[in-house]
């Protein structure tokens, strides 16, 4: 890092290094990247019938005032999703998309029980995305691996049994996450099955701080043992938390698109990001829910950039680097990825 001079990148250059330099992908919901022309695609494959009569009147009701107004129509689009081939064809158009965005590392998000209250056997949405995963290596060169999340507005009961089902496909993903409606739902009622969890071998992360409180992003530290905060953006309403996050070295995947989106922020140019990495934060971009939020990850990147001129060429490679350095990859990978993005940067 000491031999790039950041100084030197013209502004001008930022988005063209922004597109071109290698990222990993930290905070990505698979059924979140089901776009609206593959939703009426497998919905006549599978004979599913939709609200909606065509694709722009679907797009057009992506008009959201809160997480939980998200949630709705987000889980009806994934209702077309029903067989092994159905999560295929989902995760391989996000692996390709996120080729042409230079990902080259991507830790995905799965929600099992959105599919398997619908009767769809946990054993067809794991080894869907499982087979997509393996192509992506093999045809694209990206590291791809799952995390297996939670419906946090679902009992504890509900989440121990779907890990219980998820363990015999236990080397088809890396570790556990906690989403959907925040508020009311807090970390501690999913103590147990993060605990378990964890006794399995598996990585922890837990979505908390996007509209919930500061207790929460606590809360999923202490009682869940969460190793990555998802969002985490409310932790600024607590100078201590931040200070904490900064010492601890505690990951935030940050998702400035989805936070304008869900109505988090106004505008992105009033987004923390600076906040936070001027805090010292591990804090990496990412995408969400893409196909509902208006962008994939280099969408995500420019438009910050765009919006807040006191982020810089030293932030972007920061943000780049925090993405390796939060993943879960081996250090040899973790080295090698640094190693391109340092080459990128000293030949912008
Ligand atoms: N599931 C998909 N996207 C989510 C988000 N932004 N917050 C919580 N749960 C989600
Ligand atoms: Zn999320």
């Amino acid at each position: 890092m000491t031999s790039i001079d950041f100084d030197a990148i013209p502004r001008a250059r930022l988005p063209a290094l922004l597109r071109a330099m290698p990222k990993a992908e930290l905070h990505l919901h698979i059924e979140g990247s089901l776009e609206p022309e593959l939703i009426f695609r497998l919905a006549r494959r599978n004979g599913v019938a939709l609200a909606y009569p065509s694709v722009e009147a679907l797009r057009a009701a992506y008009a959201f005032t809160d997480l939980q107004s998200f949630l709705d129509i987000y889980y009806a689009g994934a209702s077309v999703l029903l067989k092994e081939e159905d999560f295929f064809d989902l995760g391989w158009a996000y692996f390709e998309r996120a080729a042409a965005d230079n990902i080259v590392h991507a830790e995905i998000f799965f929600d099992p029980q959105t599919h398997t209250a619908r009767g769809v056997t946990i054993g067809a949405v794991i080894q869907g995305l499982s087979h997509a995963c393996r192509r992506a290596h093999a045809e694209l060169g990206i590291s791809a691996k799952l995390i297996l999340c939670f419906l946090r507005h679902l009992s504890e009961d509900d989440a121990l049994a779907t890990l219980d089902a998820a363990l015999p496909y236990r080397h088809h993903f890396i570790g556990v996450g906690l989403d959907s409606g925040e508020r009311g739902n807090p970390p501690e009622k999913f103590a147990r099955v993060f605990a378990r969890a964890r006794a399995a071998g598996l990585h922890l992360v837990a979505h908390a701080g996007e509209e919930g409180p500061p207790e929460y992003i606590r809360a999923a530290l202490d009682v869940l043992g969460a190793e990555r905060i998802d969002h985490g953006v409310r932790c600024t309403d607590d100078p201590d938390l931040v200070e904490r996050l900064a010492r601890e070295r505690t990951p935030l995947t940050v998702c400035p698109l989805s936070n304008v989106k869900l109505c988090v922020f106004p505008t992105l140019a009033d987004h923390n990001l600076p906040a936070l990495l001027g805090a010292g934060l591990c804090a990496t971009i990412n995408s969400d829910d893409p196909a509902y939020f208006g962008g994939y990850l280099n969408q995500n990147f420019v438009e910050t950039f765009a919006a807040l001129p006191q982020l810089s060429a030293r932030d972007a490679y920061r943000l780049a680097r925090n993405s390796f350095e939060a993943s879960f990859a081996p250090a040899e990978d973790k080295a090698r990825w640094i190693a391109a993005l340092d080459h990128a940067f000293a030949h912008a």
